[in-house]
């Protein structure tokens, strides 16, 4: 058993894989994924945050009230949906229900349930939110995306506010080169296209591994 143990959401790809990977010979790691991340040697749970009520269920609360004796816990929100990019006025209904259900709720439960299974058992308890500028800032197109940034900000600051003996954190990870950009470089109707395109072309975008270094030395 390792001192610290991190639960992190959306590992498979991106930013929360190079967390995984920065993370996984110093900590115990518990994920959540909804497919099977590619290392299977830590405890997956699997949830697709879009589906809220297997949230509910997905036992995580249960799962960290068993795993007693850690100095240190932390949970790192990364998993997100970008949604779809298109004007604020013209947003699908689904697409709307899914990306506050990925990004929002479903953040909040888990996050809660981590709160509750481990508050009071460490010193060092620890809240990570991984955000983005786009929660100060409208981007064309990004609504959805926007305002779950916004959203998870506050929560957060609230999270620390009510409960100090929590080390709360929003963290911005800067341009890092993942799937998120290949789907904001494709929307090329964007009034900010150009931006992304040129942080890309002039190869301007940090790796996930040095995203999570960052990360790991700010936060943890
Ligand atoms: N990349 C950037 O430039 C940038 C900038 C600022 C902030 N961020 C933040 O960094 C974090 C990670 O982004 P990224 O760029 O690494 O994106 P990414 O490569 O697209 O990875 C997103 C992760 O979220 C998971 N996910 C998506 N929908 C899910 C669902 N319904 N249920 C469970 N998991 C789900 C994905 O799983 P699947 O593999 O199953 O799809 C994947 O593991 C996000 O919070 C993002 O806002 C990124």
């Amino acid at each position: 058993m390792k001192e610290r143990l991190v639960v992190i959401t959306g590992t498979t790809a991106g930013l929360g894989k190079g967390l995984f990977e920065a993370l996984k010979d110093s900590c115990d790691i518990i994920t959540v994924n909804r497919r099977m991340p590619e290392d299977r040697s830590h405890i997956n749970i699997c949830a697709d945050l879009s589906d809220v009520e297997t949230v509910k269920r997905c036992g995580l609360e249960k799962m960290l009230s068993v795993r007693t004796g850690y100095n240190s816990y932390v949970f790192i929100n990364n998993a997100f949906t970008m949604g779809s990019l298109t004007d604020a006025c013209e947003l699908d209904a689904d697409d709307v229900v899914d990306s506050v259900s990925v990004n929002v709720t479903s953040a909040i439960l888990l996050m809660n349930g981590f709160v509750r299974a481990v508050r009071g058992r460490a010193q060092d308890v620890r809240v990570v939110n991984i955000t983005s500028g786009a929660a100060r800032r409208s981007l064309h197109g990004w609504s959805l995306y926007c305002m779950s940034k916004a959203a998870m900000e506050m929560y957060v600051n609230c999270l620390g506010n009510d409960c100090p003996e929590i080390k709360c954190f929003n963290i911005d990870p800067g341009v890092v080169d993942t799937d998120m950009q290949v789907k904001i470089r494709d929307f090329k109707v964007g009034r900010e296209h150009g931006v992304f395109d040129s942080l890309a072309r002039d190869g301007r975008l940090k790796t996930p591994a040095q995203a999570a270094e960052m990360i790991i030395k700010e936060c943890l």
